[in-house]
C-alpha cells in the first residue's frame, strides 16, 4: 500500500473555516415545534413528498421520517430507498452528498434539502480536479470512492461504495487481479486495506467527526465498564478501531447492538444513532466514546455539524417554497450512475441490500 498526498495545509483549513462558521440552529418551543409539525405533514401530503433522513439528523426529524411513511437509515438504504418509492419529490435530510446521490438515481423527480449548506468534510477534502490529477497518475488501478464524495468525483470512479459494502466490493475485485486507487477517507480505507490485504492507493481525507474518537480514553472508558461490548464505525482511526468488538455501517451498528449480549455498549459514531439505538435496545446501557484528550481537540464532538443544520425550520421553508433542489449536470449524472448501480447491483445481488430495505 502507498499513499496519496497529504490533503494540503490550505484545503484542510478551508474546511475547519468552514465549520467554525457554521451558524447554530434556532431554539424551538415545544409549542413551535408542534406547529412545525404540523405544517410539515401537511405538506408533505400535498406536495406527494417523501422525508429519507440518516440516522445523524436531529431525533425530530428522524421521528418525523418514520411517522410519515418515509425513511431513517444509512447512506446506502437511502440511496435506494428513494429510487424504488413512488413519491414525486424526495425531502432528503443528511448532507449534501446524500441529497446528490438520490438525484443521481431519480432525476425525473424533485429532490430537496432543508439547507444545500450541509457539507462533509469527506466531500470538501477531495476536490475533482486534484483527485482526477490523483487517478491520472495511475491508469492501470481500479477507481474506489467512498459515497461521501461529489457527484464530479463519482462520476470519474469505476466504483462507488459506502461502509455497508466496501469491504466486499473490494475483496469481489481482489478476485479479478485489480490494484486500488481508494477516496477519500483514508481511515476506512486503512481499515479495508488491513482487512483484505488489497493493492491500495489511498486518498487522505477524513471525516471531522470519526477522526476525533480517542484511543487512551476509549480505553479508560473500557476499564470502566470491562463488560461492554465496542461499537465502532469505520470512519475511526485505526487504534480506535483496534479496540472494537465489531466495526461497521451506521445500519450495521444498529443490528450489532441488537444481538449483542453486552448490557452495556460503548459506540463511537455520531451520537444521532443513539436515537434508533435506545429505540432497539432500550434496556441496554448506550455510552458514546470519547472525543475529548487532556488537550480537549474536538471540534466536532461526536455530532456531525453539518448534519445539525438540517431543522424543522429549514425543513419546512425548503418543502413550502420548493427551495435548496438538487440539480445535476445530465452528462455528469449518467456518468455517475454507472459506478452507483453497479453498487447497488452488487449489494443486492450479495443480499447486502435486500428487498426489505427499501
Ligand atoms: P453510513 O453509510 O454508515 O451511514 O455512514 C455514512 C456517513 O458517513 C454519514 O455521514
Ligand atoms: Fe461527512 Fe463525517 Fe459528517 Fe458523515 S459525519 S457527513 S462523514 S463529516
Amino acid at each position: 500500500m502507498s499513499l496519496a498526498e497529504i490533503i494540503p495545509h490550505q484545503l484542510q483549513s478551508n474546511i475547519d473555516h468552514i465549520i467554525d462558521h457554521i451558524e447554530p440552529a434556532v431554539s424551538l418551543t415545544d409549542a413551535e415545534k408542534k406547529t412545525y409539525l404540523i405544517k410539515i405533514k401537511h405538506l408533505l401530503k400535498q406536495k406527494n413528498a417523501v422525508m429519507i433522513a440518516h440516522y445523524y439528523v436531529d431525533d425530530e426529524l428522524q421521528a418525523l421520517a418514520e411517522e410519515t411513511g418515509g425513511y431513517v437509515s444509512d447512506s446506502l438504504d437511502m440511496a435506494s430507498f428513494g429510487a424504488q418509492h413512488n413519491a414525486s419529490t424526495l425531502v432528503v435530510c443528511g448532507v449534501r452528498f446524500m441529497g446528490e446521490t438520490s438525484k443521481i438515481l431519480s432525476p425525473q423527480k424533485t429532490v430537496l434539502m432543508p439547507t444545500l449548506k450541509a457539507e462533509c468534510s469527506l466531500d470538501l477534502g477531495c476536490p475533482i480536479n486534484e483527485f482526477s490529477h490523483f487517478c491520472n497518475q495511475y491508469p492501470d488501478h481500479e477507481v474506489v470512492v467512498y459515497a461521501n464524495t461529489s457527484v464530479e468525483v463519482k462520476a470519474r470512479a469505476d466504483w462507488i461504495v459506502t461502509s455497508s459494502n466496501a469491504v466486499q466490493i473490494i475483496k469481489h475485485l481482489m478476485t479479478q487481479g485489480k490494484k486500488i486507487i481508494w477516496g477519500p477517507d483514508r481511515h476506512l480505507g486503512q481499515y479495508i486495506n488491513n482487512k483484505t490485504g488489497a493493492d491500495m492507493i489511498l486518498w487522505q481525507g477524513h471525516c471531522v467527526v470519526h477522526n476525533e474518537f480517542k484511543r487512551y480514553e476509549l480505553e479508560a472508558l473500557m476499564r470502566k465498564h470491562p463488560d461492554a461490548e465496542v461499537l465502532v464505525h469505520p470512519e475511526s482511526p485505526e487504534p480506535v478501531i483496534a479496540k472494537a468488538d465489531f466495526v461497521g455501517s451506521t445500519k450495521q451498528i444498529i443490528a450489532a447492538g441488537q444481538v449483542s449480549k453486552a448490557q452495556t455498549l460503548i459506540i463511537a459514531t455520531d451520537y444521532g444513532l443513539f436515537y434508533k439505538m435506545k429505540q432497539v435496545v432500550p434496556d441496554k446501557l448506550l455510552i458514546p466514546a470519547p472525543t475529548s484528550d487532556k488537550s480537549a481537540t474536538c471540534k466536532s464532538c461526536a455530532h456531525c455539524p453539518w448534519m445539525a443544520m438540517n431543522t424543522l425550520v429549514n425543513l419546512y421553508e425548503a418543502l413550502r417554497g420548493e427551495y435548496n433542489t438538487i440539480e445535476v449536470d445530465e452528462e455528469i449524472r449518467q456518468k455517475a450512475l454507472i459506478p452507483l448501480n453497479r453498487m447497488l447491483d452488487f449489494s443486492r445481488q450479495t443480499g447486502i441490500l435486500t428487498a426489505g430495505d427499501a
